[in-house]
């Protein structure tokens, strides 16, 4: 691997200055991502690897970001499931058959991998494209944020169907949690075979959640499957929105790295997490509107924070709005390189 800066900063080694990417790196603040979306539908560029990997191509070429990620969504392990996916321009993504009552949780099928192909497909291609120049980071949702779709039949702003469920019929949820968490096992481990260098957990929606269901409903499903992959030299990145203040439950997951929201000052938890445990982080992405002066002020302060710190990934609290300034991702990416401690 050319840069390894990412790789090397996930397992806690000392770098030169901290590895950049940023959550939805390859998106609709691109105007050559629109160049592609307009002519297929957000799954047909999902499946086809060739188009997947132009799209995880566009910020590797036009920002020289430190990391790839895979371009993909962290439905395609629901839709595989069973679940009848779409996405509207406007409305996010949906399901027309929500999973409500036993019975739907039933219909809801493990034995899925084989349909998720398309995506070591993807990767292969990826690779060859990549020539080591950079690690390509994989991903999966987490069971709870997967879990929170098929119940809501779409995004939601209060969780309430799934909250609900949790609640009044724990069991029904436990079932069709480590349903997908069996399913998320299957489908990191065949990234893992099909040559991804790191992996990312999107446990988005987990701030939903009160500390003993996130423990529950969440925590214990992800330690599962953190378990059960075949991560030697593959560091094992855990995210969700909330993390300022679950870290430390998610580093009793095992994680290699915990990616943390921007509530939280990012030394303090680091400070908190144990020994050897790297974390990513925490610019408010709405930074990114701001004039330049504020972008590189915000950054360098982040920076002043997490020195001497070995384990630090730059990135941003969550994902690039779609109206977010190309130039300015751009710009926050050139303050990072030129940054040297
Ligand atoms: O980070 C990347 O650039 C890689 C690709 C990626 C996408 N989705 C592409 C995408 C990744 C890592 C995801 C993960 C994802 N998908 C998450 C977890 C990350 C997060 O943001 O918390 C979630 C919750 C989803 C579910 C999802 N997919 C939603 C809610 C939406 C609609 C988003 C919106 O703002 O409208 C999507 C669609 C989606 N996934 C798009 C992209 C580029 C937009 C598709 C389009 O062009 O219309």
């Amino acid at each position: 691997m050319k840069n390894d800066l990412f790789i090397r900063a996930a397992f806690s080694q000392p770098t030169e200055r901290p590895p950049v990417w940023m959550m939805r790196q390859a998106g609709r603040f691109m105007k050559e991502y629109w160049d592609i979306k307009n002519r297929y539908s957000f799954l047909e560029m999902c499946k086809t690897p060739e188009i997947a990997a132009d799209v995880t191509m566009l910020p590797v070429d036009l920002l020289g970001v430190d990391a790839a990620i895979l371009f993909s969504d962290i439905l395609v392990t629901a839709e595989a499931m069973g679940g009848q996916l779409s996405f509207e321009q406007g409305v996010g993504p949906q399901f027309a058959n929500p999973v409500r009552n036993r019975a739907d949780a039933e219909a809801l099928q493990v034995d899925v991998v084989d349909k998720l192909q398309y995506v070591a497909g993807a990767i292969q291609v990826i690779q060859q494209r990549l020539q080591g120049r950079i690690p390509l980071i994989g991903f999966a949702g987490a069971p709870f944020t997967v879990l929170s779709y098929l119940v809501e039949g779409g995004s939601s702003k209060d969780f309430k169907r799934t909250k609900l469920l949790l609640h009044n019929e724990p069991e029904l949820a436990h079932m069709i949690l480590q349903k997908i968490a069996d399913v998320t096992v299957d489908y990191l481990n065949m990234q893992i075979a099909a040559g991804v260098n790191a992996l990312q957990l999107f446990d988005s929606w987990a701030l939903a959640l009160a500390w003993d269901d996130y423990k529950r409903f969440a925590h214990h499903y992800n330690a599962y499957i953190f378990s059960k992959l075949a991560r030697e030299g593959v560091p094992v990145i855990s995210f969700c929105k909330g993390s300022s203040v679950f870290a430390p439950i998610m580093a009793e997951a095992g994680p290699d790295v915990v990616s943390v929201d921007w509530n939280a000052d990012l030394r303090m938890v680091k400070d908190s997490l144990p020994q050897g445990m790297a974390v990513q982080g925490n610019l408010d992405p709405f930074v990114l509107y701001a004039d330049k002066r504020v972008i590189k002020e915000r950054i360098l302060h982040l920076f002043d924070r997490m020195r001497g710190q070995n384990g630090f990934i730059f990135n941003l609290g969550h994902g690039i709005m779609p109206d977010i300034p190309f130039d300015n991702v751009k710009y926050a990416i050139e303050v990072v390189k030129e940054f040297s401690y």
